[in-house]
C-alpha cells in the first residue's frame, strides 16, 4: 500500500515547488519508487522536475472517448485504458510522472472516465509513495474512485489572510468529506521569525503546523535559470527543511504502522 500526499493552497503559495522537494526527499531517503502526480491542468510540475510530458490522462480520455467505437470487440476496454496510461507516465530518477491534463469538468462520471481513475489506482499500488500537486479547489479530489489522502499537506504564504485562507481549504476538504489521515499546515517563503500576530492566527483555525519552508534565493536562482529541483545545492535552507519533515511523515509513519490512517 503506498503513501499518499497531496498539497493544496492558493495559486502561488510554493504548492509545486514544495512538491518537486518532497519529492527530491524522498529520493534521497530511498522511499523510491515515487509517483508524482499533477492534478494541475495549468501545472509546470513536469519542468521542476526536469522531464518533460507529450500526453496527459485528459487528452488520452478524450482520445480514447472518440476512438472507443472503433475498437474491435475482441479488444477490452480495460485493456486499451491501461495500454493508454502507461503512454502518460514519464519516467525520471527514482520517480514517474503521470499528469492529468485538463480536468474532466464538474459531474464528469463517464464511463471513460471511470476507467482512467480505476487504473490510475491500480497504478499507484506499484509506488512507495505518491505526491500530488492540486490546483487551488478541491472538488476534483471528491471524484477519485477508492484512494485515500494520507497526508494532505495545506500550503499558506506568511501572512494571516493566507493562514485564513489555508483554513478555508480544510474547511472544504472537511465539506467534501474527503477520507484524510491527516491535515497538516506549512508556511512558505518565511522571511524572518513567526511573529506572535501570526502563531495567533494560526492557533485560532486550529490547523497543526508541520513545518515552515524559507524563502529561499537558490529557489529563485532555480526558476530563474530553468534548471530543475535535482539541480538545487544540498544545503539549500527550504530543501534542508522540506527533508526534516519528510523524515517526520516517514517515521510516523513508521511508528504508528499506518494504524491511524484511513480512518476516514
Ligand atoms: N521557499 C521558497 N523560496 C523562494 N521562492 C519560492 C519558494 N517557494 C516557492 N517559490 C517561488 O514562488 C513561485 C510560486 O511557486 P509555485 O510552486 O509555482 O506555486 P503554486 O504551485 O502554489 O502556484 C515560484 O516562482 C517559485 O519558484
Ligand atoms: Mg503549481
Amino acid at each position: 500500500m503506498s503513501i499518499s500526499v497531496a498539497l493544496a493552497g492558493k495559486g502561488g503559495t510554493g504548492k509545486t515547488t514544495l512538491c518537486a522537494l518532497i519529492i527530491r526527499s524522498l529520493i534521497e531517503e530511498g522511499k523510491t519508487p515515487v509517483l508524482a502526480l499533477d492534478a494541475d491542468p495549468n501545472s509546470n510540475l513536469n519542468e521542476v522536475l526536469g522531464v518533460k510530458i507529450t500526453k496527459t490522462v485528459g487528452s488520452l480520455r478524450e482520445e480514447f472517448k472518440r476512438d472507443a467505437p472503433r475498437y474491435s470487440k475482441g479488444m477490452y476496454k480495460d485493456q486499451i485504458v491501461e495500454m493508454n496510461i502507461h503512454q502518460a507516465l514519464v519516467e525520471g530518477n527514482g520517480f514517474d510522472l503521470l499528469a492529468m491534463g485538463r480536468g474532466e469538468g464538474p459531474g464528469c462520471y463517464c464511463y471513460a472516465n471511470t476507467l482512467f481513475r480505476k487504473y490510475i489506482d491500480v497504478l499507484q499500488e506499484n509506488y512507495n509513495w505518491v505526491v500530488m500537486d492540486n490546483e487551488a479547489g478541491m472538488e476534483h479530489l471528491s471524484r477519485r474512485t477508492t484512494r485515500d489522502i494520507d497526508f494532505l499537506l495545506i500550503v499558506s504564504d506568511f501572512s494571516p489572510k493566507g493562514i485564513l485562507t489555508a483554513s478555508r481549504i480544510r474547511d472544504l476538504a472537511l465539506e467534501l468529506k474527503l477520507k484524510i489521515g491527516r491535515i497538516l499546515l506549512i508556511v512558505n517563503r518565511v522571511n524572518s521569525e513567526l511573529d506572535v500576530k501570526l502563531i495567533e492566527s494560526i492557533k485560532k483555525t486550529g490547523l497543526e503546523i508541520l513545518s515552515c519552508v524559507n524563502l529561499d534565493a537558490s529557489i529563485s536562482e532555480m526558476d530563474l535559470s530553468g534548471e530543475s529541483i535535482f539541480d538545487l545545492p544540498s544545503n539549500s535552507i527550504a530543501l534542508t527543511q522540506v527533508k526534516c519533515f519528510v523524515r517526520k511523515l516517514v517515521s510516523e509513519i513508521g511508528e504508528l504502522k499506518g494504524d491511524w490512517l484511513k480512518k476516514g
